[in-house]
This record gives structure tokens, sequence and C-alpha cells, in this order.
């Protein structure tokens, strides 16, 4: 019988697709355990803690390059950070441990801990700077919405690609100030608009399934490590984003010039910020529109998960029983 021969490089990716959930799940309980407690900094902690225990047990010689801040701001799962059990497949890594740590404080929905993972060299090392981000769905032609065309014109040329008024387009964003004449335009245009508190990245993905999720275009300006992780997810699943880092002082500069950046005003597209394939991987905290929060029962502990590889766009929505508690 002819055996077949899998790349290792694949195989290992396969097992590192299944490897991560264990990461974001043990983040997610832990953080959700102080979901709630008004203690954003401990709930954050708990996550990231938990999730450099996990990613050093994995075969890979992974180094950080999305995480919690440079060294001297983070001790730990900081940018450059080594990680794994040493000697395996060489990835880059980008992190939120705690996305959303305002709604896990506050239990609110949508708090996540979320994971990517890529090729050595192949995700953009960005600075825990503002990101202007514009993302749609991939059943579009390209271009069809662009970062830098006025908002209005967006709403209209979706609303026609997809063959309906511009009433019918939903545009989810985050309700801050400085979205006030975004938002503006986007109703003007005659488009609704779904503000949310916390929580960019969802809302990203959020418009790769317009029918089940309602919305069918994220815009404005979050967190640029955030717009890292949001890109990884849609080149698994498919959609157009662009993004653009937010370099408006000296200091922003110099850390972005810090990070190998040569171009700060670059427009970014999905293949330039996530140059390779890619896995990624989310797991609910609190209860959200995309997962379910984790559920504390009498011996059993509940997580669900999403997890996604780019090189078959394979989408898994793993739904776990834990009942090793002591592991947690
Ligand atoms: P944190 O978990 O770091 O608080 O991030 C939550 C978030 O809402 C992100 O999803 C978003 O990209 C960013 O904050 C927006 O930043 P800001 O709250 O400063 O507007």
């Amino acid at each position: 019988m002819a055996s077949i021969t899998v790349p290792h490089s694949m195989m290992l990716e396969r097992i590192l697709a299944m490897e991560i959930v264990r990461v974001t799940e043990r983040a997610a309980v832990n953080a959700a355990r102080l979901r709630g407690c008004g203690e954003e900094k401990a709930a954050d902690q708990a996550a990231v803690d938990a999730m450099r225990r996990e990613l050093n047990k994995l075969p890979i010689d992974g180094t950080v390059v999305i995480g919690e801040g440079e060294l001297d701001e983070a001790p730990m799962l900081f940018i450059g950070e080594k990680v794994g059990a040493k000697g395996g497949f060489k990835v880059d890594i980008a992190v939120d441990p705690l996305e959303g740590t305002t709604l896990c404080a506050k239990n609110m929905p949508g708090a996540i801990a979320t994971i990517a993972m890529a090729e050595e060299g192949t995700l953009l090392h960005a600075p825990d700077i503002y990101m202007d981000k514009i993302a749609i769905g991939p059943d579009y032609p390209k271009g069809v919405v662009d970062l830098d065309a006025p908002a209005d014109e967006n709403i209209r040329n979706l609303a026609k690609a997809k063959g309906v008024k511009p009433q019918a387009i939903t545009a989810m964003m985050l309700d801050r100030p400085r979205h006030a004449d975004l938002i503006a335009a986007v109703r003007k245009a005659g488009a609704s608009v779904s503000l949310i508190t916390d929580g960019d990245i969802a809302a990203v993905i959020h418009t790769a399934d317009p029918d089940k999720t309602g919305i069918d275009i994220c815009l404005g300006i979050g967190g640029a490590p955030e717009g890292v992780l949001a890109a990884a997810a849609l080149r698994c699943i498919g959609g157009q984003m662009q993004c653009r880092l937010v370099v408006d002082t000296e200091e922003r500069r110099e850390r972005v010039a810090k990070m190998g950046i040569k171009d700060p005003r670059k427009k970014y597209q999905i293949e330039d910020m996530v140059r390779g394939d890619c896995l990624f991987a989310a797991t609910g905290i609190t209860d959200g529109r995309m997962l379910a929060g984790v559920k504390f029962g009498d011996g059993i502990i509940e997580t669900q998960t999403v997890v996604m590889r780019s090189v078959t766009g394979t989408v898994r929505w793993i739904k776990a029983e834990h009942r090793q508690l002591e592991k947690f």
C-alpha cells in the first residue's frame, strides 16, 4: 500500500490547530473566574499567566510579535518574548489573552481570549497604538470599499454590490467620541449603525457571515494589535480588510519605527498583516454574539472556542466539557 507523506510543517500545523484551543480555553477560564469583579488588571493577568503556561508546553519555537506590550511595561507575553518548548516549528504569535478587559470586569457580553499563529516572520509587528480599519465579508468584488473613500460612498458601493438599498446595510463600530463624524456619515447614507462598547476583533469577524450576524461592515479606529488578530481570522475565513496605523505623535512615530515599520502611512491589506498561512483561535469568556462564555458547573467547566486554519479555511466550533479541573 502506498504511504501518504504529509509534510512535517503541515502535520505540525494541524496538531497546533488543536493545541492552541487549549491555550485560549485555559486563558478564558482563568479570566472568567474574575468576571464582574471590577478588576481589569487582575483578570488580564490571570489570562496572561494561563496563556503563557500553555504556550510554553507547545512543540514550538515561538516569538510573541503582538503581545501585552514592550518588555519594560509587560513582564509576560511581551513583544519579543520567546515561548514554546523550543526545538520546534518557528512561529510568530499574536496574543490578546483578554480582549475586552472592561467587558470582563463588568461581566458584559463579548470578552474573549484569542491568539493567532503563523510562520516566523509573517505577522505584522504592530505597536500598541490605534489603527484605522475597514472590513467586509468574502462575497464582494475586490475593492468595493476602500479605507480612503468617504464612508457614505463605501456604504453605497457595498449596498450596490450586495444588491440591496443602503438601508439594508448595518455597520458595526466602537462607540467612541472619535467616531462621531463617521457615525453621522454612515447614518446619512441610510445604513444602520450598530455600536459596541469594546471588542472590535469579533466585530470584524462578524462581517464574514452577514446573514447570520446581521453585520455587513466594520469601520473605525481601534487597537492595532486587535487589527492584526482580526486580519488573521479573515485570512482564514475570507473577507476584505484594509488598515492604517494612526501615527499622530512623535512618540508613536518612534514606536512604529522601533518595530521596523518603514512607512508609517502604509495602507495594509490582509496579506500585508498576515503574509502567509495562519491559525486563529478564540474562546468566549463572557457570553457574546460570537461565542458563549465559560460556564462553571458542579465538577465541570464548559467552554466554547472557534479555531480556524487558513490552509483549508476550516472553521471548527468546539464546545468542551472539562472535568480535570485541577488543570485550570
Ligand atoms: P482591551 O481589552 O485592551 O481593553 O481592548 C478592548 C478594545 O475595545 C479593543 O477591542 C479595541 O480595539 C480597543 O479596545 C479600542 O481602544 P479604546 O478603548 O482606547 O478606544
